[in-house]
């Protein structure tokens, strides 16, 4: 099966941002997936350099159009290589492959008498390069809801296509084809649109240089969305090379809300004119809104600096984050803190901390080895039935463009691979030597799922698999997709790596310096963090609410108190190294908490059963009490 996806072509006036990212890691995400699949993926991308604003973009930079270009298209292939954007091609509509196929694209349309010279009177919106009629205009600005800045009155000699011929033909193919136009409010939207009628639209401006030159007119050039919306078939050497030939129609062309109205309209009839098969499907997504609600644009002044995030959290998570954001058919919210936040939540906590901890039991438990896997029960059963349907649901939505649906199901089989663990409970196995069969099992199972994992990941985040490859033996299992519904692929003897953490977890205010001494948060510098730990042994701890019933000094120390303290009817006497900073009447009568299952230690010379808990700096310490009425041997948790 071929599978031939594009992006929009990005206008290089400025840097790309987030915005203008997703579409094309969403994209990637898409074309991965399929190449796991086994399809003969095309995937394309590229830069619309003929635009008018870059003109004007460029004159204010002091520089020509060409040198201007150059240096941002630059930019956008750094970004995309810094992404892990696999696409096979990029085309720049300013390359010659591309001017030569407009230009005998327009030559044919006007020998058809699909385009004819006329006059044309009307208005422009130079940002969104688009023609506007009177009165279409909202308060004499542009209509377009994310645009209302000034137009500009054309009058000038034009060429114009006659879409109007055309309207009836693509209303019947819309309405016949109800996978063409995604998603389906949209869909609505431009039928609506086209039933209002369709006006033959300007496909040539003289009033400025920049662009292909019309060949049998020379002083007008092409109308830059003209041109733009042919690099989907110029790209793949349209008309008789074999790209073309093999790859086209496209399979799906993935681009914003804002520009389907071209996409759906204009290039299906561009393609009707060139007798030519229409995409399968255009897909126009949502934006990204900034938290106060506008769309992240250069314009808008709302952008982050895109290589610094990537400087800051890595491609994966802002792949991992743009596309679990965007819901199918809606806008989604970016900020930095929700990225953070997903980050430690979805990532370093959910999968991390999965194949952390999981990791960390093969190493215990069977010496690094995995183990051969003895026979298997209702639990991996369920777990491995689970990872079949998560791979046909997300086949699915990635060929439905819903890229966030896929994740959602992926992570409800991380979800699951955790409550194995908790369900197996692995360190009681541990202890009974007749449960060791069992015991090699759940650890092996684990290995195997953290392979499938791998898989799952490696569509939205490629660097998953190269993170895990090195801790599961070295072995290269990630690139088939339906390898996730195999299991028992792991070799038993296969010699295991603890690692670091895939995703460590990320503190926001470690990138923000404190502006001045005065504004310094109120926080001592943070001693290191401790090895981290599995929720299992984190529950070996027995924390319990006590009350201190009496308190006194220890002779001879200025450190310690001897306090009493009551936990569920019985008493223990507990030493505490806390003297400095509290008096004994100060401590009776609280509630604080114990570790109730240390063992006893002697010291000067009394029997401490237990600790009490505290926090401090090197300076101040306090006690941890509960605010509430608790019952003393309640569990702490
Ligand atoms: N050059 C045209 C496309 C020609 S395709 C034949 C263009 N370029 S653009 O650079 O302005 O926008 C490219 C894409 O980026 C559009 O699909 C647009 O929807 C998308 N985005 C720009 N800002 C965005 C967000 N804030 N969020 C999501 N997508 C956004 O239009």
């Amino acid at each position: 099966m071929k599978y031939y996806i594009t992006t929009p072509i990005y206008y290089p006036n400025s840097s790309p941002h987030i915005g203008t990212a997703y579409t094309t890691i969403a994209a990637d995400a898409m074309a991965r997936l399929r190449r796991m699949k086994g399809d003969d993926v095309f995937f394309l991308t590229g830069t619309d350099e003929n635009a008018q604003k870059i003109v004007r973009t460029a004159e204010a930079a002091g520089l020509d159009p060409h040198t201007y270009v150059d240096g941002i298209v630059e930019k956008f292939k750094e970004l995309w290589r810094l992404l892990d954007i696999s696409n096979d091609d990029f085309i720049r509509t300013t390359e010659e492959r591309h001017a030569k196929v407009v230009q005998q694209i327009f030559t044919r349309l006007y020998e058809q008498g699909d385009i004819y010279k006329s006059e044309y009177e009307g208005w422009y919106c130079t940002p969104c390069e688009t023609f506007w009629t009177r009165n279409k205009l909202v308060d004499g600005k542009c209509p377009n809801p994310d645009c209302g800045r000034e137009v500009e009155l054309l009058k000038e000699e034009s060429y114009f296509f006659r879409m109007s011929k055309y309207e009836q033909r693509l209303l019947k193919y819309i309405q016949e084809n109800p996978d063409f136009i995604q998603p389906v409010s949209r869909r609505n939207e431009m039928i609506r649109f086209i039933e209002s009628g369709l006006e033959d639209l300007c496909v040539s401006r003289t009033t400025f240089q920049w662009g292909i030159k019309v060949p049998f007119d020379p002083k007008h050039v092409v109308y830059v969305w003209l041109d733009a919306l042919i690099n989907y078939i110029s790209a793949l050497g349209y008309p008789d090379d074999v790209n073309y030939n093999k790859y086209w129609p496209a399979d799906v062309h993935l681009i914003g809300k804002d520009i389907l109205r071209f996409h759906t309209i204009i290039w299906p009839i561009i393609l009707m004119a060139l007798d030519i098969p229409l995409p399968k499907k255009v897909y126009g997504h949502g934006w990204f809104l900034s938290r106060e609600g506008g769309k992240i644009s250069k314009s808008r002044g709302n952008v982050q600096d895109s290589f610094e995030l990537i400087r800051r959290y890595g491609s994966d998570p802002i792949r991992y984050f743009l596309l679990r954001e965007m819901q199918a058919g809606m806008d989604g919210t970016y900020s930095e803190d929700d990225l953070v936040e997903k980050l430690n939540s979805d990532l370093a906590n959910d999968l991390g901390n999965y194949i952390s901890r999981t990791l960390a039991m093969i190493v215990k438990y069977n010496d690094s080895k995995v183990p051969a896997p003895g026979a298997d029960t209702e639990l991996e059963t369920e777990l491995k039935s689970l990872s079949s349907s998560v791979a046909k649901t997300v086949e699915q939505k990635m060929l439905d463009c819903d890229p966030a649906a896929a994740l959602e199901a992926i992570w409800q089989f991380v979800s699951q691979c955790n409550k194995y663990v908790d369900t197996t409970a692995p360190w009681n196995l541990a202890k009974d030597p007749a449960q060791r069969e069992r015991l090699n099992t759940v650890l092996y199972t684990f290995a195997d799922s953290i392979r499938i994992l791998g898989i799952f990941c490696a569509p939205f985040m490629p660097g998953v698999p190269e993170k895990i490859k090195p801790l599961l033996g070295g072995g290269d299992y990630y690139r088939v997709w339906d390898d996730a519904t195999r299991w028992n692929v792991l070799k038993p003897g296969t010699e295991i790596q603890k690692g670091e953490p895939i995703f460590p977890r990320v503190d926001l205010s470690q990138f923000s310096e404190p502006e001045s001494e005065q504004e310094a948060p109120d926080v001592v510098k943070m001693p290191p963090l401790k090895e981290e730990i599995g929720i299992d042994e984190f529950a070996k701890l027995d924390l319990r609410v006590v009350k201190i019933i009496k308190a006194e000094k220890v002779e001879k120390t200025d450190r310690l108190l001897k306090l009493e303290v009551e936990m569920g009817g019985e008493t223990r006497t507990v030493v505490s190294g806390i003297a400095q900073h509290y008096t004994a009447e100060e401590l009776v009568g609280k509630k604080v908490i114990l570790v109730a299952n240390l063992k006893p230690a002697k010291l000067r010379g009394i029997v401490s059963q237990g600790m009490i808990l505290a926090a401090s700096d090197q300076e101040q310490l306090e006690v941890l009490t509960v605010a509430k009425d608790l019952p003393t041997g309640a569990q702490v948790k």
